[in-house]
């Protein structure tokens, strides 16, 4: 059996911004924490444009693109303003998220079977310009096709309720999302979808989902830029690195 693909790691870099749009001033800057993250491992950056710019700003996004060096994914909701922003940014690639004005972060997977017609000329028009596009959806088979259909080649599975479950402690609940995940998962690889998964991760939750081999990349953003204030963002990184590490190691029986 060949070995699973490594696990890449995106960190978003959100929060940092939360942090200093506090102040309304320059600091922390999340580029910094961008390049820091790198350093430490990362694979590529993912930063969200919100329409109310709550967090990440216009010239965060273009200030991204012009210093890292490893790949940008831009997520963005499907509207004709972030699409000028994204084609004139270039990002590596986009993630397109649902986005509610009063949420307090992405609550749910994107609408593909109701918003088929919708999502699918911004899916075209992102992938004309180069740009890899992936669609957060809820782990399930209905959405997986739909997302097929749409002409996505990437999916990132919505892990929220998985997570939220294991952290209050709804051991049963935990058992029953991760197996939607689980079986998800294992239908991408079949469906010819590059397979994502992301929101609410941490150290734990990263490690054992690293064991679900169809999955290439996780996003993560809201544990380690918390976790960054207790041992810093480098060690947050690195031991984020290392649990998904050794959960994939696990997951091959090496
Ligand atoms: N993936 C997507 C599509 C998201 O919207 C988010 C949250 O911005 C994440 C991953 C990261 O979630 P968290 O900040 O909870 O790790």
């Amino acid at each position: 059996m060949p070995a699973p693909a490594k696990l890449r790691l995106g960190v978003n870099i959100d929060h940092v911004a939360t942090v200093r749009n506090a102040r309304g001033g320059a600091l922390p800057d999340p580029v910094r924490a961008a390049v820091m993250a790198i350093a430490a491992g990362a694979d590529g950056i993912t930063a969200h444009l919100r329409e109310d710019r709550r967090h990440i700003r216009d010239d965060d996004m273009a200030r991204l693109k012009a210093t890292i060096a490893k790949p940008l994914n831009f997520e963005m909701a499907a509207t004709d303003q972030m699409l000028d922003i994204a084609l004139r940014t270039k990002p590596h690639a986009s993630c397109l998220v649902p986005e509610k004005r009063t949420e307090r972060t992405t609550e749910g997977g994107l609408d593909v079977l109701g918003g088929h017609n919708h999502l699918k000329p911004y899916v075209s028009e992102l992938s004309r310009a180069g740009i890899r596009v992936s669609l957060f959806i809820e782990p399930s088979i209905e959405a997986l096709e739909a997302a097929r259909s749409i002409g996505a080649p990437v999916v990132e599975l919505h892990t929220g309720a998985w997570c939220h479950a294991v952290e209050t402690g709804d051991t049963s609940r935990a058992e029953q999302e991760f197996e939607r995940i689980r079986i998800a998962a294992a239908q991408t690889t079949r469906l010819g979808l590059e397979c994502h998964a992301g929101h609410g991760l941490d150290f734990a939750t990263a490690r054992r989902i690293a064991g679900l081999t169809d999955i290439i990349e996780l996003n993560i953003g809201h544990f380690l830029i918390g976790e960054a204030i207790f041992i810093g963002l480098d060690p947050a990184v690195r031991q984020m690195r290392a649990a998904m590490d050794d959960g994939r190691r696990s997951a091959s029986g090496a």
